[in-house]
């Protein structure tokens, strides 16, 4: 559902800010150091829970002061939904609808911000945590059991692994197998089926910006040619013996080609950019395919790193997606996406809207 009206108090460098925002399409112009990703980063943690740029809460938090806090309405044509969120150096406090929420996933159930931002690159060029994250939002998003499963196996992983290092009993630690089994295989199938559906959204975004066939291979964590239960079971005299659970699907990765090469070994910086986004926006296709009228793109700097002709390829993508967009820039033309719907002036960490 669309984020119809924002405050913000103490959040990064902006003291106070309340917005009637757009949709459709927001812009925000600003000069650099102005407080353009600090709204976005904003934006974000309504919907995710946490930042896109820091794990350390106490570095969102406006010098000076103990505490931020988030609030945000939306909704379609009903009534809205109220989010908020308060957080200080000592964690966050959720409310959803008026209630306290018991996970940061009841406010993506309202509000799911994804974000194209300068560092999406990391995406290929980081190690495997960030690309299951991407895998398991997606997932998410389109089969109701992910997140159960997900909790159910992670649990399981650490009371295993917390047996495994106190060297406890062979019984001890199989008593926690076949959770771990059970939830892992089925953790295993929806992420193998989301990636078949994300497939044919992929081909098409990653010919419109880079005019080439992009193709993903997902690998469960263990060798290929083995099931779960017989990778475990090799594995498990070098678990006891360090301490820790070496094969499942928290050891799951995808790799991605470009052209039929490993994009790792074959992309440009700027391509690099725009393969990530590809992604990126084949998931977004997806979700709205589902839930049409709830997802939410944030664009920092869309510009960076792109020459003319990729950037409007990018923007062109972007503006046939049906999700509501956030997008910063430091100069207020992007002609490829249109006229917004609100344009904001962002200065010192104050956020202007401009009149037209
Ligand atoms: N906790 C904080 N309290 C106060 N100011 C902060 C805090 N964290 C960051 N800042 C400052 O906020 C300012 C704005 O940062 P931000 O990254 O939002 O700028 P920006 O407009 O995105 O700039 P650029 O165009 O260079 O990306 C910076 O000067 C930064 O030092
Ligand atoms: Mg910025």
């Amino acid at each position: 559902m669309p984020l119809n009206r924002l405050e913000i108090d103490d959040f990064r460098c902006i003291e106070r800010a309340s917005l009637a925002l757009d949709s459709r399409y927001n812009l925000f112009v600003g000069e650099n150091a102005s407080g353009k990703t600090s709204l976005l980063e904003a934006i974000f943690f309504l919907g995710r829970g946490r930042s896109f740029r820091t794990r350390r809460l106490d570095r969102l938090v406006r010098q000076g002061r103990d505490e931020f806090r988030l609030v945000g309405w939306v909704g379609g044509e009903g009534p809205a939904t109220v989010l908020g969120i308060a957080g200080s150096r000592e964690g966050t406090e959720i409310r959803v609808g008026g209630g306290s929420a018991p996970s940061t996933a009841s406010l993506a159930e309202h509000f799911p911000p994804q974000i194209i931002d300068p560092d999406v690159h990391k995406l290929l060029e980081e190690g495997p945590t960030r690309r299951r994250r991407f895998l398991d939002w997606g997932v998410f998003h389109v089969e109701h059991s992910f997140l159960d499963v997900w909790q159910r196996y992670h649990r399981a992983l650490r009371q295993r692994n917390a047996a495994l290092r106190q060297h406890a009993s062979r019984f001890s630690i199989e008593a926690w197998d076949q959770e771990l089994l059970q939830a892992g295989e089925r953790l295993d199938v929806l992420r193998r089926e989301y990636l078949a559906q994300l497939a044919e959204p992929l081909h098409a975004v990653g010919t419109a910006l880079l005019g080439l066939e992009v193709t993903v291979a997902y690998s469960s964590g263990w060798a290929q040619d083995d099931t779960f239960i017989a990778a475990l079971e090799k594995s498990r005299e070098r678990d006891g013996r360090l301490g820790i659970t070496h094969v499942g699907p928290h050891r799951a990765d995808i790799s991605i080609r470009v052209g039929g090469q490993l994009a790792k070994e074959r992309v440009s910086r700027g391509q690099q950019k725009l393969l990530a986004s590809a992604l990126i926006l084949a998931q977004l296709r997806v979700q709205e395919t589902l839930h049409p009228g709830r997802g939410a793109l944030l664009l920092d700097d869309p510009a960076a790193e792109l020459d003319g002709t990729r950037l409007t390829a990018l923007l062109g993508v972007v503006r046939g997606l049906a999700s509501q967009l956030f997008v910063t820039s430091l100069r207020p033309e992007l002609e490829s996406l249109g006229e917004p719907g609100a344009m904001f002036h962002v200065e010192h960490g104050r956020i202007r809207t401009h009149d037209r």
